[in-house]
Parts: C-alpha cells; sequence; structure tokens
C-alpha cells in the first residue's frame, strides 16, 4: 500500500479514538510539521545551553531524544508545569494538548511507514515506565498504550533499573550501555520517562580508506595534533554564511530518497571561531542552510571521529525554561490523579563514529547564502580545526544529532 494512503487513513480513525478524553480544535490546522518546528528551535536553544555548560569540549547529543522525552512529560503536565513546558518545546502553535497529541501519533506513524522505504536506518522509541502503585488516568493508557510499562520499582528497584537500561541498549544495539547508573532508580521511584534512537547510514560517496592519512588538526588551545584524516573529491552541496564567516558542507547517507544528510559548519579558524559561530546560529539560518547551497566540485578532508558524551540535564533544562518541572510542587495530575508524581533528575548520553563508510549514532534520554559563481577548481573543505556537525532528516526537517568537534582532546 502507498504510504500517504496507510497515514490518510489512520489520521482520519485515530481522532475517535481520542474524542472520548480530549477536546480536539478542529478548527486549527495541525500536521507533524508544526512539532518539527519548535524542535528546531529547541535544538538550537539546546546547544546554546550545552556549549554554555560544556565550554571548550566537543559536544554530540541528540536534540530529537531530548525532545521526545520532554514531550512524554508535557503530556503529563498541567497548570504551570504545562506552561513553562509549552513554551520551551515551542508548542505554541498548538491550541490545546490533544492538537499536540494529534501530531505525535501522526509523527509517530509516518516514521514507522517511512522506516520499511529506507535504507537509512534510523530509529526512534518511547517509553513509559510507572510504578504498580500508581493509578494512571485512562485516557492516557489509550494514548500511549504499548509504550507504558508497569514495574515494580518500590520492591525491586534494581532490577527495575536494569530493565530500562536495557530497553536503551537495544535500541541502541548496544551503543548505549549503563544509561541509568546504580542507585538512581530507588524505592520512591514513581515515573521514568525514556526515549533511545539510534541511526545508521553510510555516505552516498564513500570516503577511500586508501586516502586517509595522519594530518594535522588545529585544537583551540594546544599545540596541533595528528587525527586520521579521510579525503575524497566529489561533487557536494556547499554554500557559505556570510554573516558567520563559515562554509557549509552537505554530505548525503545513502538512501532511497536521499532524504537523511550530514551538514557540517567550518568557520574560518580563528582563536574563538567556532563559539562566535555557535552564539551566532539562529534557526532561521539553518533553514537558509537546509534549503540552499549549490552543488559543485569540493576536495574534503574530514577527521575520522568516535566519541561519547553524557550530560547532566536538569540544569541545562532549567536554564532553558522548564521551570518547575524537577521541583516537587510539579504539576502532572494528567499522568494521574491518586498519586503525586515527581521528576529529580535527567540524564542524556550520545555516541557518534564518523568513519569511510559511513556514521553510527545513538543517543538515550531519560527524566528522570552567499552563491559564488561554479569556479574552475574545486572548493576546499578541510576539516582540520573546530567545526560543528549535524545529521539532519531532509524529509521531516528534524535536526536528530548535533555535535560539535572541536579535536581528538578536547
Ligand atoms: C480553535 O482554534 C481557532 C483557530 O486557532 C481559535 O480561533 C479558537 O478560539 C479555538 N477554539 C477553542 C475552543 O479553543
Ligand atoms: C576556554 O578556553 C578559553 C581560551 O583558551 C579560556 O580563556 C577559558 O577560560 C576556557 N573556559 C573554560 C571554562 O575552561
Ligand atoms: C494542576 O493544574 C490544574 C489546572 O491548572 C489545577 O486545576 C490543579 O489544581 C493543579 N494540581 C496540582 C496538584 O497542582
Ligand atoms: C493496553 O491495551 C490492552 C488491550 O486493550 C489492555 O489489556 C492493556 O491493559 C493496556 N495497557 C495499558 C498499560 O493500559
Amino acid at each position: 500500500m502507498n504510504k500517504t494512503i496507510v497515514i490518510a487513513a489512520l489520521a482520519a480513525f485515530l481522532p475517535l479514538v481520542w474524542s472520548q478524553c480530549l477536546t480536539r480544535n478542529d478548527t486549527a490546522r495541525l500536521s507533524a510539521d508544526k512539532l518539527y518546528y519548535g524542535q528546531r528551535k529547541f535544538s538550537v536553544s539546546l546547544l546554546d545551553a550545552l556549549q554554555k555548560a560544556r565550554p571548550n569540549e566537543s559536544l554530540f547529543f541528540s536534540p530529537h531524544s531530548t525532545y521526545r522525552a520532554l514531550l512524554l512529560a508535557y503530556f503529563g503536565a498541567k497548570g504551570e508545569t504545562e506552561k513553562s513546558l509549552k513554551k520551551t518545546l515551542h508548542l505554541d502553535w498548538a491550541n490545546s494538548k490533544a492538537d499536540v497529541s494529534h501530531a505525535y501519533e501522526l509523527e509517530k506513524l509516518a516514521r514507522a511507514n517511512r522506516r520499511e522505504h529506507q535504507t537509512v536506518e534510523f530509529n526512534s522509541v518511547d517509553k513509559l515506565y510507572f510504578s504498580k502503585q500508581v493509578e494512571l488516568k485512562d485516557c492516557l493508557k489509550q494514548m500511549f498504550n504499548e509504550s507504558i510499562e508497569i514495574l515494580n520499582f518500590a520492591t525491586e528497584p534494581e532490577e527495575a533499573r536494569d530493565q530500562i537500561n536495557k530497553f536503551v541498549e537495544e535500541v541502541t544495539k548496544d551503543n548505549i550501555k549503563d544509561l541509568l547508573p546504580p542507585g538512581s532508580i530507588s524505592h520512591d521511584t514513581n515515573v521514568v520517562l525514556a526515549n533511545a534512537a539510534f541511526f545508521k547510514g553510510n555516505w552516498a560517496s564513500k570516503f577511500d580508506k586508501e586516502d586517509t592519512q595522519k594530518k594535522i588538526f588545529y585544537e583551540h588551545s594546544r599545540m596541533p595534533v595528528y587525527v586520521d584524516m579521510m579525503r575524497q573529491r566529489g561533487h557536494f552541496n556547499y554554500g557559505v554564511i556570510e554573516e558567520l564567516n563559515t562554509v557549509f558542507l552537505e554530505m548525503p547517507y545513502k538512501g532511497e530518497d536521499g532524504s537523511i544528510s550530514m551538514y557540517i559548519f567550518l568557520p574560518v579558524f580563528t582563536v574563538n571561531a567556532i563559539d562566535e559561530f555557535l552564539e551566532k546560529v539562529t534557526p532561521e539560518m539553518l533553514d537558509e542552510v537546509f534549503s540552499g547551497g549549490l552543488q559543485r566540485e569540493v576536495d574534503i578532508e574530514f577527521p575520522k571521529i568516535s566519541f561519547e558524551r553524557k550530560f547532566e540535564l536538569v540544569p541545562i533544562l532549567k536554564h532553558m525554561g522548564v521551570g518547575d518541572l524537577f521541583e516537587s510542587g510539579a504539576n502532572l495530575t494528567d499522568f494521574s490523579e491518586k498519586q503525586s508524581l515527581k521528576f529529580d533528575d535527567a540524564v542524556h548520553q550520545a555516541k557518534i563514529e564518523i568513519d569511510e563508510e559511513g556514521s553510527v549514532a545513538a543517543a538515550a534520554t531519560a527524566i528522570f547564502s552567499f552563491r559564488s559563481s561554479r569556479p574552475t577548481e574545486p572548493a576546499q573543505f578541510i576539516c582540520n580545526h573546530p567545526f560543528m556537525f549535524l545529521i539532519h532528516d531532509q524529509k521531516s526537517k528534524e535536526i536528530l544529532f548535533a555535535g560539535v568537534y572541536r579535536g581528538p582532546n578536547e
């Protein structure tokens, strides 16, 4: 069956289920696109907040995974907690929570349908874990049915933690292990919201292993270091963001619709170039990049990369305005009216590996153009100093993963 038909048929059916618990505003034009639009704005704020929390360090994280976990919290929040999450997640387009849940369901269906048709692997799974003692609202049970798991936190907290970590390991194909460290789940835990995401793609134009050489990378604060530098000449989408003194390049992954790409942003090298870039980049500039650039011949040099990062999200999310979500007065009465639920902690862990063949990226979250005329010489895109990179889904216009590479030692 053609994918458009599947989505349309299910979209027509879903409101019937919801009408029992949520009144949907049918006059509002709903679509998953609005969720992605909010997610892009959230991505740039998250990058800024992480960069401030970890200055002078290479970063890698998944805006997608963080956004999904917070979206789960939004569905259970009411009152002030709901308001601050709505703002942080840029859900201002929605008239009601029902509008957001509609978009969320459509997005899930669209992604499941695409998975069957693409050679690039991207999987993202949400889970809501509740303690046996929590009496969930029927509405929530209907909406998240198969994503809900009931665990015995009160009597077997370590087993519950194991089970959540196993879910993350499974979705991320063993790339993210021990997301929740020993002791992080206690007898008092009554809710854990989680997302795990995995991406694997091969370059549409691979690098030849024989061309990889040890070459110098100029880290910001140290002596130059040697890295394994991959090299190729090919035709790529290339452009300039003049305001930011930055050139960008799109390296597509192989896929039937060529819809997922890595974008690399390389500011002209000065001492603080990458920091100035990160400070000034806006969602609007990224939107222009995703629809701009020009195909041209380029000589690329790009280092092989492999690193992992773990973030304590609470201070970062507080900085981004999630307000009282992590305080004892948080209003989560849309999960359960009987028990008072609360969140104390949130972690995010992400891993990236880029080599001649392609990339593997995994992440999990738990809550707890200036157009130049074509020159005859190939352009050069030599990533031998700090740069930013994104894995971008061209179809949904969603930023799946993002990173800043400052060198192997930073
Ligand atoms: C429904 O959405 C429309 C358009 O955004 C708005 O004007 C109207 O007030 C909303 N109605 C309710 C009941 O929320
Ligand atoms: C980051 O590096 C700059 C320049 O080397 C230095 O001035 C600054 O103190 C560093 N910041 C931190 C938090 O280490
Ligand atoms: C949660 O918010 C709702 C809607 O504003 C309010 O009626 C309710 O009293 C709040 N509950 C708690 C526990 O704060
Ligand atoms: C999900 O739906 C099935 C069938 O309607 C039901 O038996 C099950 O209890 C539901 N699960 C939850 C967590 O509500």
